[in-house]
């Protein structure tokens, strides 16, 4: 469907869910045959599935990671790849009809808090990202035909720029094997300007537009749980690695400058075209916190009326290490003291953030699925305490929604399962556990997809593979 002939909102609103889905039969008929170790895992997931009905939701399937978003006006200002789509919260706004507050507190790329403006409702979005915060911040500004003169203006400045030698002051030490030397003397020179443009809104947007440009320019790809060198090919005997300044010749053109200039135009003219269709437009401005949204509670105290986030997955994924290059380069972290910090302050899912934390929560459940674990095939020794720490973490969180959610008050998670040494961490059983013992009520897990994992893990997995899924919890105080 083409986007520009559909008028926005109504696009998003085509989009319904339905909750009278198919039950999910918890004890299937034929269930596979299984004894010891895996009889024992069976059972805890049983016991834990036990307690919640579950829906098949396969309908959502594709509506819970970005993929689509890449070419969804204002979404595609910025490729945030952990993000999930906006007809997704869109249609859970309009199904429970909610009016009053809408607080995401992993808010990434603000994709909950535009959809909270496109029903003409106030937003209240955190992330311990400063770029997930920026961009969520241009996204959701109200721009008016004055703001696009501006940006427009700034936008004319920034073509009449000539190249010339700048000073590169960033202390990331892989910097030169990330960029061609002249694609980066460029990329600084653009960014000099932009950082120099006084009015805030104009800035702003084009620094959106900036670091939304670097994976395009650069020697590497966000890919899996970290960064790829795209000079590194896969033959069919290997890996081969192609000489940096060969490859780079093959596919750079010569004047990189205007390389990095019609890159850094074209991104510019696609959001300038977005912002003159009006998509987006609405007079609620979110609320956009920077920090670790385990302590909301001292960013506001308003009511919530509707939360609904993805957090961080409990599979050691980070997402400091996959934005570094963007973070470094932007200059939101210039030692490596601070990019430490940052991740420390990030939801305990990965060996990165731990933090010497006490763990306060403590599941049974969960304490004999990490008593299964063949410690021995672990990659790290810190994969029990990021598990924990996951788990204390959702409970800090969940418990302070629950105070400041307004009774009646809908929470949906969207949230994937994990798995480590041959045992599942099914994130959605434990998270809607700890919902419960806190005084939610949950009103079902839809699992919207299945998911895969590494060859090595497949095997023994086989029979456990319906727990492998990445779930949406809908949860009502
Ligand atoms: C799955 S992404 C959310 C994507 C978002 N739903 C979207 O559509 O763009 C999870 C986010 O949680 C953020 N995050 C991780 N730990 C956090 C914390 N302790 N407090 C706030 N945000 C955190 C990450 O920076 C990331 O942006």
């Amino acid at each position: 469907m083409s986007l520009t002939i559909v008028p926005y909102r109504e696009y998003f609103d085509e989009f319904r869910v339905t909750f009278v889905n198919e039950q999910v039969d918890v004890f299937p008929l034929f269930e596979p045959e299984v004894s010891g170790k895996q009889h024992e895992q069976l059972k805890i997931y049983k016991d834990l599935e036990r307690k919640f009905v579950l829906f098949n939701a396969s309908s959502l399937r594709s509506q819970v990671h970005f993929q689509n978003a890449y070419s969804i006006p204002v979404q595609r200002w910025f490729p945030y790849r952990e993000g999930y789509s906006l007809r997704l919260v869109n249609a859970f706004i309009k199904e429970f009809n909610v009016k009053g507050n809408i607080f995401d507190p992993f808010c990434g790329s603000g994709t909950t808090l535009l959809a909270a403006r496109l029903s003409d409702l106030q937003g209240i979005g955190m992330d311990v990202n400063p770029i997930s915060v920026l961009v969520a911040r241009v996204e959701n500004t109200h721009y008016t035909m004055d703001d696009i003169k501006k940006i427009k203006k700034a936008i004319q400045r920034l073509k009449l720029l000539k190249n010339k030698e700048v000073e590169i002051n960033i202390n990331f030490e892989l910097v030169a094997k990330v960029f061609n030397s002249d694609i980066l003397n460029s990329l600084i020179l653009f960014k000099n300007y932009i950082l120099n443009i006084n009015f805030e809104k104009a800035r702003n947007f084009l620094f959106v537009a900036w670091l939304s440009i670097i994976e395009s320019v650069s020697n590497i790809k966000k890919e899996g749980n970290g960064i790829k060198y795209k000079n590194r090919k896969r033959t069919r005997n290997g890996y081969i690695n192609i000489k940096k300044d060969i490859w780079e010749k093959k596919v750079y053109p010569i004047d990189k400058f205007n390389f990095v200039k019609s890159t850094l135009l074209k991104q510019l003219e696609l959001m300038l075209s977005d912002l003159q269709n009006n998509y987006g437009s609405s007079n609620y401005i979110p609320r956009i916190f920077e920090g670790n949204s385990l302590k909301f509670d001292d960013f506001f105290t308003d009511e919530i009326n509707f939360t609904f986030f993805s957090p961080p997955y409990c599979n050691c994924f980070d997402y400091f290490e996959i934005h570094k290059i963007d973070l470094w380069l932007g200059g939101f972290v210039s030692n490596k003291e601070e990019f430490r910090i940052l991740r420390n302050n990030g939801l305990r899912s990965n060996t990165n953030s731990l933090n010497h934390k006490t763990v306060l929560y403590k599941n049974k459940s969960l304490e004999k699925l990490i008593g299964m674990f063949d410690v021995a095939k672990l990659w790290s020794k810190k994969i029990p305490s990021v598990i924990r720490g996951y788990f204390d973490d959702m409970n800090i969180l969940l418990s302070k929604t629950y105070i400041q959610t307004k009774k009646g008050g809908i929470v949906g998670i969207v949230v994937g399962n994990s798995a480590y040494s041959g045992v599942i961490v099914p994130s959605d059983l434990l998270i809607s556990d700890i919902a419960r013992e806190i005084g939610f009520k949950v009103k079902g897990i839809y699992i919207t997809r299945h998911l895969t994992t590494s060859s090595q893990q497949k095997q023994n997995l086989e029979f456990l593979k319906r727990y492998l899924r990445e779930s949406i919890i809908l949860l009502e105080k």
